[in-house]
C-alpha cells in the first residue's frame, strides 16, 4: 500500500489484513498506556479543506497514539486563502519533511492530485474527496460489521444503505469494501433522484420503498442529505424525506431483530433517523467512531512501516 485513495480495486486479502491489524492494535492499547512507538520520528499533516469532526480528530489521535508528530493546518487561516495552490501547499509542507498527508477536499479527485504530485516516499491518505471516496470510513464500517456480525458474516449478510446515495462518498467506499469481502445482498434505498445512474453495476439493488429496502436486513447504514453538494439537484423537503425514508422506531420491525444501525455521522436527528433510534439498543454509531481510531492507526502504520527510513534517506541526499 503506497497511498490510500479509494477502496475500489482492493481485494479481500488486503482489506482483511487491515482489519486484522486494527484488531491487534486495539487489543495492544487496552492497558493504561494508549501509545505505541511505531511512527516515532514520522510527521503527519492533516489538510482538511472541508469541515470534519470525526475524521480529523480520529486521524490526529491515531497518529499521536503511534507516536508520530502531527500538524493540523487550519485552512481558513493558511496561505491557501491568499491564493496558494494545492501543489505549492504540498511542496511547502514536504519541505518540512512531512511523511504523510491526510487530505479532505470538496473536489472529487483532490487526493489523487496530491498522490500524483507527492515526492517519492510521501504518502497520501484520502479523508474524503467530494462525492468520490472515503476509504477509511469504509474500512471502519467493515470493522464494525465484522465485530458485531462475526468474521464469517459477509457471504450471507444483507445490507441496506439508506439516504442520499447520489452525493455520498461513504456509500461508494462501503459498497466497494462490502463487495470485495463477498457481500451479495446490498440495497441502495433512496428516492430516484438521490441514486446515481448505473449504481446497479456496482452490484447493488435499488429500492425506492424503505419497507422493501429494510426487509430482513442485518445491517442498515443511514446517510444524511448532503445539502452542500445538491447544487440544482432535486432536494426533498426534510419532512418529506423523514416521512418516506427516515428510520423510525416503527420501521425497525422490518429489519432482523439483531440488526445493527450504522451512520457515518454527522446525523440529522428527525430527518434520516429518529433521535431515539440513533442512540437506541441497536445503534452502533458511537462504536463506529471508536473503530475509526484503530483502523486509521492500522492504515498509517502499514503504509509508513513498509518504507522505513526512505524519507529520511531522501531528505539527507538533498543535503
Ligand atoms: N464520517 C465523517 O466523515 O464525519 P466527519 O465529517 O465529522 O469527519
Amino acid at each position: 500500500l503506497r497511498h490510500l485513495l479509494t477502496l475500489e480495486g482492493l481485494g479481500a486479502p488486503l482489506l482483511t489484513e487491515i482489519l486484522d491489524r486494527a484488531d491487534t492494535i486495539e487489543k495492544s492499547l487496552r492497558g493504561p498506556d494508549k501509545k505505541l512507538t511505531t511512527l516515532r520520528g514520522r510527521t503527519i499533516v492533516n489538510l482538511f479543506f472541508e469541515p470534519s469532526t470525526r475524521t480529523r480528530t480520529t486521524f490526529e489521535l491515531a497518529a499521536k497514539r503511534l507516536s508520530a508528530d502531527v500538524l493540523n493546518l487550519q485552512m481558513a487561516t493558511s496561505s491557501t486563502s491568499k491564493g496558494e495552490t494545492l501543489f505549492d501547499t504540498l511542496k511547502t509542507l514536504e519541505a518540512m519533511q512531512a511523511d504523510m498527508f491526510v487530505v479532505r477536499h470538496e473536489a472529487s479527485g483532490a487526493a489523487h492530485f496530491f498522490a500524483e504530485h507527492a515526492a517519492p516516499g510521501v504518502a497520501i491518505l484520502n479523508a474524503g474527496d467530494g462525492r468520490h471516496a472515503h476509504p477509511t470510513q469504509g474500512l471502519l464500517d467493515l470493522l464494525t460489521i465484522r465485530r458485531y456480525k462475526g468474521p464469517d458474516c459477509f457471504a450471507t449478510l444483507r445490507v441496506a444503505i439508506v439516504g442520499d446515495i447520489l452525493h455520498s462518498r461513504v456509500a461508494r467506499s462501503d459498497i466497494h469494501g462490502l463487495r470485495a469481502l463477498g457481500v451479495r445482498d446490498i440495497r441502495a434505498v433512496a428516492p430516484p433522484t438521490l441514486v446515481p445512474a448505473g449504481i446497479e453495476e456496482m452490484g447493488v439493488r435499488v429500492c425506492h420503498r424503505i419497507e422493501e429496502g429494510l426487509d430482513g436486513v442485518d445491517v442498515v447504514i443511514l446517510l444524511r442529505l448532503q445539502k452542500e453538494r445538491m447544487l440544482g439537484a432535486y432536494l426533498p423537503s426534510l419532512g418529506e424525506f423523514h416521512r418516506d425514508f427516515g428510520l423510525t422506531r416503527k420501521r425497525l420491525s422490518a429489519m432482523r431483530r439483531d440488526a445493527i444501525i450504522m451512520h457515518p455521522g454527522p446525523i440529522n436527528r428527525g430527518v434520516e433517523i429518529e433521535g431515539e433510534v440513533a442512540y437506541g439498543p441497536q445503534s452502533v454509531i458511537l462504536q463506529q467512531v471508536s473503530h475509526g481510531i484503530a483502523v486509521r492507526m492500522a492504515v498509517m502504520s502499514m503504509i509508513l512501516e513498509a518504507r522505513p527510513g526512505e524519507r529520511t534517506a531522501k531528505t539527507a541526499a538533498r543535503g
